[in-house]
């Protein structure tokens, strides 16, 4: 039986993961705007890998008996200053997920929480994708910077994310 400090922090994770699906909507409306189309489909993947990552979460609160008890969701910025700026955010938010997640960990390892441990071992491996990910097109924009032919070349890689 989780905590019920557990059973709040997961159900907290929810809606922060939630919110990440949520921002990378409204970066992915930004990137169609400035017709960055393959922007704009990367973070619209992105966006249902983060519903993806909610649910799995919403899962297994249910699947212990615990209640989920969903939260409100910040509203999202719709404006972003470039492509890499765009990116710099991107990285930066993941960062602040890994660290939520870490928290979580540390927690359940407190708790003595085997199964929650088990469970989270799946994102504490996940982020270092989703960093990694992160990082790497943020390093392409910035060394390419904005206006450049070079940024319709990485529009069109990111075009080509299937998963
Ligand atoms: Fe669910 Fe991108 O972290």
């Amino acid at each position: 039986m989780l905590s019920s400090k557990m059973v709040a922090a997961l159900n907290s994770q929810v809606k922060h993961e939630l919110y990440s699906a949520y921002l990378y909507l409204a970066m992915s409306a930004w990137s169609d705007s400035q017709n960055l189309k393959g922007f704009a489909h990367w973070l619209r993947i992105q966006y249902i890998e983060e519903q993806d990552h909610a649910m799995k979460i919403f899962d297994f609160l249910l699947d212990n008996g615990a209640a989920a008890a969903l939260q409100a969701i910040d509203q999202p910025p719709a404006d972003f200053k470039s492509a890499t700026q765009l990116f710099e955010d991107v990285l930066a938010h993941e960062k602040k997920v890994t660290a939520l997640i870490h928290q979580l960990y540390a927690q359940a390892i407190d708790e003595k929480d085997y199964r929650t441990q088990i469970f989270l071992q799946w994102y504490v491996t996940e982020q270092i994708e989703e960093e990694a990910d992160a990082q790497s097109i943020r390093d392409k924009l910035v060394a390419i910077g904005d206006k450049s032919t070079a940024l319709f070349w990485i529009d069109k890689e990111l075009k080509k994310r299937e998963g």
